[in-house]
């Protein structure tokens, strides 16, 4: 276990923001967290993955703990249902690829998300038509109350888009591992536009393919700070989606029907046809080539730069379109 203080924070999130925590705890197993001295450590506490989807938007008074529980343990290569536990500290790309290499189906269309395993258990993470939820059977979680060990099946995890009842319990579960379900027999999801035609002869061939798509629209991690997509796909009613087509100007509002007649319309489309595109605020730019993603373009932005471009652009999207974007990244205040 390490435990420090007045820690720097910048190799510990995606958009590199240069910002502190009073105290970090990492830990290598379940043991170390039920052997931790909790009443010591500074308040509030705030568990984080790679912090790929994180803004802290100063520095940070309490405690920030990490998971070093890394393994990835196939329980039965043998079945057709293949049973996989995953370490929470896991980075997520490499279950992906393990999985992927041992020509194992269902990770494959969440190839080359940033952040890891644990994170992906409660933000639901999705891409290309597959959420987490698809391919969990269970998660193994550190009860902050009670201080032990507990376990909820996937239904218990009430996974929604990029939502989970851990996101509601506010931080007193602690993911320390989870159990996927993955397959031996193909099962390929080529449903969602960009993948029709691939070689999906393999999963390995579909995270390929991914992979490819995924570079050419978001940034190089290592090249510009960023946090994936900033804002969710706002889910619309009719009436709402009326009023945006109205704003449109007879362009053709790209779309998706949800059950109960709710429309998700991408959140990139929204910002891009308020002239976002490119836009800048200090250091923080809008990227070019996928405008849902906020960037640390000159690599020192400050949060209050990400934060002002972040207020620009819900208020000009609101003010077109009568749309309010949430942001699916989280603020740590
Ligand atoms: N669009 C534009 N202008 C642009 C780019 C996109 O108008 O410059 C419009 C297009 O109409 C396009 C639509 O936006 O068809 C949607 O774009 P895309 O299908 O690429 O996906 P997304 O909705 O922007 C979501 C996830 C991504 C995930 C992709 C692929 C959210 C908030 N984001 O993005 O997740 O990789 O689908 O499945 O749901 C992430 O969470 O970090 C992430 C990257």
């Amino acid at each position: 276990m390490r435990i420090e203080h007045n820690f720097d924070l910048s190799s510990l999130n995606t958009f590199r923001m240069k910002v502190r925590c009073a105290c970090y705890v990492e830990y290598d197993s379940v043991d170390e967290l039920t052997a931790l001295d909790w009443d010591s450590l500074p308040r509030p506490l705030k568990h984080i993955g790679a912090g790929s989807n994180l803004l802290f938007t100063g520095d940070f008074p309490g405690t920030v703990l990490h998971s070093a529980i890394r393994y990835i343990k196939y329980v039965d290569l043998g079945l057709d249902e293949v049973p996989v536990m995953v370490g929470a500290g896991t980075t997520w790309d490499e279950v992906v690829e393990n999985t992927c290499r041992n020509g194992i189906w269902g990770a494959e269309n969440l190839s080359l998300i940033p952040g890891e395993t644990g994170a992906a258990a409660v933000q639901n993470i999705g891409a290309y038509g597959v959420e987490f939820k698809d391919i969990v059977s269970g998660v193994v979680c550190f009860d902050l109350i009670e201080k032990r060990k507990c376990k909820f099946t996937t239904a218990e995890c009430r996974y929604g888009y990029r939502e989970s009842m851990f996101k509601e319990a506010d931080g007193r579960y602690i993911v320390t591992s989870v159990l996927l379900r993955l397959s031996r027999k193909p099962r390929p999801r080529l449903e969602y536009k960009g993948l029709e035609g691939i070689d999906a002869s393999s999963p390995a061939s579909v995270r390929e393919a991914v992979i490819k798509i995924r570079r050419t629209k978001l940034p190089d991690p290592a090249e510009k700070g960023s946090a994936g997509s900033f804002f969710k796909n706002p889910v619309v009613s009719a009436l709402e989606f009326a009023r945006i087509i109205d704003a449109a100007g007879g362009e053709t509002v790209p779309h998706y029907i949800l059950d109960g007649g709710f429309i998700k319309v991408p959140a990139a489309w929204l910002i891009d046809r308020c002239g976002f595109k490119g836009e800048r605020e200090g250091g923080a730019a809008v990227y070019e080539k996928q405008p849902l993603v906020i960037v640390n373009d000159s690599g020192d932005a400050s949060p209050a730069d990400i934060l002002e471009l972040e207020r620009r652009i819900v208020a000009g999207v609101r003010e077109r379109f009568g749309v309010s974007l949430q942001p699916e990244v989280e603020h740590i205040i």
